[in-house]
């Protein structure tokens, strides 16, 4: 059985997609914590159920660095086999990173390479593009330019928002964030080391 810690800052509707399947009897995997960098909304997909959740809020420390420390420190408490970013929206450190991945991946709503960065959905919409789509990404310490273990498109139609394009995009994300979790207990996908030490 694979541990999941999942990482957020909003409303963890990605994050409570993943916790329905892990109640599944024949998921491969089962998220042993939850994480933020504010009092995020989504935290209490987890509390419902029991699991822990803790929360490193980004403005109680001096910088990046710091933050991401003690984040670490709290991910590892947990030795988790795979760290999931689920709109945890703030870059990590390189020595989090560097600690965690290949076994640390992220969930973005476009079809990376296209539109990179804090505002995916956005960017694609003023681009005038008829396609986007979502990605499941392996976090390296580049900006959403990790290695893309899965993707598919999602249409833009005319008169699209970004929270109606938005909308559209996140329940594919969340098939596909269940199906790559799924795969990586499994080993279709192929991650090698760190992510709990
Ligand atoms: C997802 O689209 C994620 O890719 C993006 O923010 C959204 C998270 O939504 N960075 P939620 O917190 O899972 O509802």
């Amino acid at each position: 059985m694979l541990s999941v810690v999942v990482l957020i800052s909003g409303q963890g509707s990605n994050l409570q997609a993943l916790l329905q399947a892990c109640e599944q009897a024949d998921y491969p995997a089962h998220v042993v914590a939850v994480g933020a960098d504010r009092d995020a909304a989504g935290l209490q997909h987890a509390e419902e159920r029991g699991i822990a959740t803790f929360v490193v809020r980004y403005r109680d420390f001096a910088g990046r660095d710091e933050w991401g420390h003690a984040l670490l420190t709290e991910v590892q408490r947990f030795q988790p086999g795979l760290v999931v970013l689920s709109g945890l929206m703030r870059l990590l450190p390189p020595e989090v990173v560097d600690a965690l991945s290949p076994r640390l991946i992220n969930t973005h709503p476009a079809y990376l390479p296209e539109f990179p960065g804090a505002h995916g959905v956005r960017d694609a919409l003023a681009a005038g593009v008829e396609r986007t789509g979502a990605s499941i990404i392996v976090v390296d310490n580049g900006i959403d330019d990790g290695p893309v273990i899965a993707q598919e498109r999602v249409p833009v139609l005319p008169g699209d928002t970004e929270d109606s394009l938005h909308e559209r995009i996140k329940p594919v994300e969340r098939r596909l964030l269940i199906q790559a979790v799924r795969d990586i207990a499994t080993e279709r996908i192929d991650l090698k080391e760190p992510a709990a030490r």
